[in-house]
């Protein structure tokens, strides 16, 4: 992939070759001590009827010792070969057990454990994010993806981000979120830097509905009420949630409803279920602020405002971030972003932008008039 950073490329290289140096040497060892097995068994029997046919002419064993003997070694044998496979699946076990412990072993970073006190995180309650000249650029490459962005999000404000495919509004996502590692001084919650905490605080003020939304082989409603705690309440507002998030129709139609099975990692439904299904999750225990990064681009634009309605009733009091390349999901919001090949460009109401920022007119009348195709 021509987009993937160079410092990706290096390492995806590196383990390649090491996995390809394994296997070639797996592939050797196999091919050798396979026939080698196979030649040692049929010289083990001539050498016993050779010996044992010599040894019988001396007239030192009798002809039912030597068939005893052959019999003997043909049962031996087998178990013998299998041993050998016990040893590899044993060795193979040690390193499955090894990989999770590399896992389990992890430091944690020295941020992640500090846990705020219980007042603390509740002071973060009616915060505004603040974005402060932000500069973001991935590991091992120069781009600059986010050039000097600042912004507020204030408590209970609907904020919009319009970009182009590739403008980074991911990665302004998992900024914020703190997915990525973000430079010290440029995100603030209330007056707290958002590095000085740990990220499992943040998590409590924060949800992310993201591009690329993980389904657990489970039926659609675990996949809903799945780490919202109490089951129970959770289970009692499926319904609404699924209402709001326009997939209570597509339900309905399911021969088993919200206890249909969706596969794994979603196999069972379309691009759209699977989006609606995430926004399904997010809307049932909402956060105080909820980031929905382009999770409505496989949707109809009928089905997206209904989306967004529904959102807008779910959570009245908290923030949302709603991510789009289309100005038709933007509309509606208290203010609206737009980004352009990694800088801030424009900020300001549907209608004001319409007026001031000639990028945000244009794109506004191409999809103009996309909208009106789809309608016919
Ligand atoms: N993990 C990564 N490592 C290196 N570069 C990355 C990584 N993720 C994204 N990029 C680069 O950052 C730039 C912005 O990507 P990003 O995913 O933020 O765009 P986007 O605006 O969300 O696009 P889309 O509308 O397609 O979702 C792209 O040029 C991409 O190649
Ligand atoms: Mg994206």
């Amino acid at each position: 992939n021509q987009q993937m950073s160079p410092w990706v490329k290096a390492e995806t290289e590196k383990l390649n070759q090491l996995l390809l140096r394994c296997r070639m040497q797996i592939t050797r060892i196999q091919t050798f001590i396979l026939p080698v097995l196979e030649f040692s068994n049929n010289l083990m029997k001539i050498l016993i009827l050779g010996l044992g046919g010599y040894l019988l002419l001396k007239q030192q064993l009798t002809l039912g010792e030597i068939t005893a003997f052959l019999s003997y070694s043909v049962l031996l044998a087998l178990p013998l070969m299998q041993l050998g496979r016990v040893a590899t699946i044993y060795q193979r076990g040690m390193v499955s057990i090894e990989s999770v412990q590399t896992i389990l072993n992890a430091e944690i970073p020295q941020q992640d454990v500090a846990y705020l006190s219980k007042p603390e995180v509740n002071g973060l309650k009616g915060r505004t994010l603040s974005v402060r000249n932000l500069n973001f650029s991935y590991k091992g490459d120069d781009r600059l993806i986010l050039n000097n962005i600042s912004f507020d999000i204030p408590a209970g404000k609907k904020v919009g981000v319009l970009g182009s495919i590739g403008a980074g509004k991911t990665t302004l996502v998992n900024c914020l979120n703190h997915h990525l590692d973000v430079p010290a001084g440029s995100i603030f919650l209330g007056d707290k830097d958002v590095t000085t905490f740990a990220r499992k605080d943040l998590r409590r003020y924060i949800k992310t509905v993201t591009q690329d939304p993980y389904l657990f082989s489970a039926t659609v409603e675990e996949n809903i009420s799945f780490g919202s705690g109490d089951a129970e309440t959770a289970n009692a507002q499926v319904d609404e949630v699924l209402e709001l998030s326009q997939l209570a129709g597509d339900v309905s139609r399911f021969e088993k409803g919200d206890q249909t099975l969706v596969g794994e990692k979603g196999i069972m439904l379309s691009g759209g279920q699977k989006q609606r299904l995430s926004i399904a999750r997010a809307l049932l225990k909402p956060s105080d602020l909820i980031i929905m990064d382009d999770v409505l681009s496989a949707v109809d634009y009928e089905t997206e405002r209904k989306i967004l309605q529904g959102l807008f009733v779910r959570v009245k009091k908290q923030s949302a971030l709603v991510v789009s390349h289309r100005v038709s999901a933007l509309e509606y919001m208290d203010e609206i972003i737009v980004f352009k090949e990694g800088k801030l460009i424009a900020k300001g109401s549907h209608e004001a932008l319409l007026k001031t920022c000639p990028y945000y007119y244009e794109t506004w009348q191409l999809q103009q008039n996309e909208t009106e195709a789809e309608a016919c």
